[in-house]
């Protein structure tokens, strides 16, 4: 019996053994074949493989499919070619939303083969024309489906790594976190053709709500990564979790800074923030010295909260400017040094002329998030933007248009190659006309992202 047992496990031992190391050859043959005609366009035994582009035939590495797919076949391409993301988890997922838009069922070895050859997607489209239709053999769309298969264990992609979910407000609760969440829903309207990463989103009712779920969240599913958390008004419980739980948040929809970890280093936690509050008056008190004014009037409110927070900040960068701070500006007073003044209350601004004493000669300073529309005209009023506040058609932009944006791009990036090969460490996002932001900057260089506009 036991020599039976023994015979038995030594069989089993050989076969297994045998078996494996065979498919791992065919597969490592296979993949490399799959390998050369994706990267160089080198088929079988060396040759060049041909295929007809827009009715030209063509051949070898000018046909590649890494020239339009992308190195790492996430999809991408240059010019007006939008070319999808064709790893084979993909195109095999059974699952059309994570695939490219228009591809409602997932591909299998003969649809594959009808596209590459014929040019039909799995749900028999035509595909554009600026998709080539490929000579190859069968036994070589074997080994491009072995590659495509091996290349997505490959690379380490951020979307692999990350579980995606954003944190907003139930609906009814701000008017900012309604249309966040509309527009984040349509990224992928925005973005057609191109594959976009999914996210989920949770809805909170309050801050601690908002912890309640995520803590929940991050329980079932490995690596979160929080995209456009709204937590403006509590930004520091919100960090203090994602400190002690190592989640790291992109986009946060906040109007200030991120925290401070220590003097001079954010928290490390931010990515991709837009200059906050204190940026903003930093680059107004800064874009006012270097045209030699010396004194500046603070208008702030001592009952706010936030509105004292700014108001030390301003007094430190005056200090540091070496600017006078005047808590009193007489009127009609002939001053032979320049003033300005700086808007640090969300007060209505209508009604605070009078009691602000406020001529209109004095250069008026304020954050994009306290201007409202009843500001005086007479003066002349600076705005700091936390982004670009304009696009190429003029076209002005609201936050939430610019914060959508980003996270769209974002998302993209998220299935491109771009971001995969940074490691998750991307340097910066760009999209639109000439929008463009940082995955990390320090306090100090903060500040010089900040757009200043003068409405005169
Ligand atoms: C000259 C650029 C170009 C080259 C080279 C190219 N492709 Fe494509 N490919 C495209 C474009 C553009 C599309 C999108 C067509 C559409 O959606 O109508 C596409 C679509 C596809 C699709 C369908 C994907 C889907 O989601 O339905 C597959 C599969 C594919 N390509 C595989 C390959 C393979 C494999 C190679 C190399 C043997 C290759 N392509 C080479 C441009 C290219």
């Amino acid at each position: 019996m036991i020599r039976w047992i023994g015979l038995f496990l030594f069989f089993w031992y050989v076969h297994a053994n045998a078996s494996g190391s065979n498919t791992e050859e065919f597969t490592r043959d296979s993949v490399a074949l799959g390998q050369s005609i994706f990267e160089s366009g080198i088929g079988r035994d060396g040759r060049a493989i041909g295929a007809t582009l827009h009715g030209l035939p063509l051949s070898g590495a000018a046909i590649a499919c890494s020239g339009c797919h992308g190195q790492d076949a996430r999809g991408g391409g240059e010019a007006f070619i939008v070319a999808p993301d064709i790893r084979w988890s993909r195109l095999n997922n059974p699952f059309p939303s994570r695939r490219a838009a228009g591809a409602g069922k997932s591909y299998d070895i003969f649809s594959f083969t009808k596209a590459i050859r014929s040019g039909y997607s799995a749900d028999g489209r035509q595909l554009d024309p600026a998709m080539p239709r490929f000579d190859l053999a069968d036994d070589e769309i074997n080994s491009l489906i072995a590659y495509l298969s091996a290349i997505d264990q490959q690379t380490t992609s951020l979307e692999k790594r990350f579980n995606i979910i954003s944190l907003l407000p139930i609906s009814g609760h701000s008017k900012y976190a309604d249309e966040l969440s509309l527009k984040l829903n349509d990224c992928a309207s925005l973005h057609v053709g191109v594959p976009i990463a999914a996210i989920d989103t949770l809805y909170f009712s309050t801050p601690e709500d908002a912890l309640k779920q995520l803590e929940n969240y991050i329980e079932r599913s490995a690596n979160p990564l929080v995209l456009l958390p709204f937590i403006m008004g509590w930004e520091d419980k919100y960090t203090e979790f994602i400190r002690s739980n190592n989640i790291p948040t992109a986009l946060p929809f906040s109007f200030l800074d991120p925290p401070l970890l220590k003097d001079g280093v954010f928290e490390k936690q931010w990515h991709f923030y837009f200059p906050g509050l204190q940026s903003q008056l930093k680059a107004l008190m800064r874009s006012i010295h270097r045209e030699d004014y010396t004194h500046i009037r603070i208008i702030h409110n001592l009952a706010d909260e936030l509105s004292v927070r700014l108001n030390e900040i301003v007094l430190h960068e005056a200090e540091r400017l070496n600017m006078a701070v005047l808590t009193h500006v007489q009127k009609n007073d002939q001053q032979d040094f320049k003033i300005a003044a700086i808007w640090l209350t969300p007060t209505a601004m209508n009604q605070s002329f009078e009691r602000f004493e406020l001529n209109p000669d004095i250069q008026m300073l304020v954050p994009v998030f306290f201007f409202t529309q009843d500001a005086d005209p007479s003066f002349s009023w600076r705005v700091a933007y936390p982004y670009k506040p304009r696009d190429d058609d003029g076209q002005w932009l609201s936050p939430v248009d610019v914060w959508t944006s980003a996270a769209c791009t974002f998302l993209v990036n998220l299935s491109s190659s771009d971001l995969a090969k940074n490691d998750g460490a991307p340097l910066y996002l760009e999209w639109g006309d000439g929008f463009k932001l940082n995955g990390r900057l320090d306090p100090e260089s903060l500040s010089d992202t900040v757009f200043i506009h003068d409405y005169e």
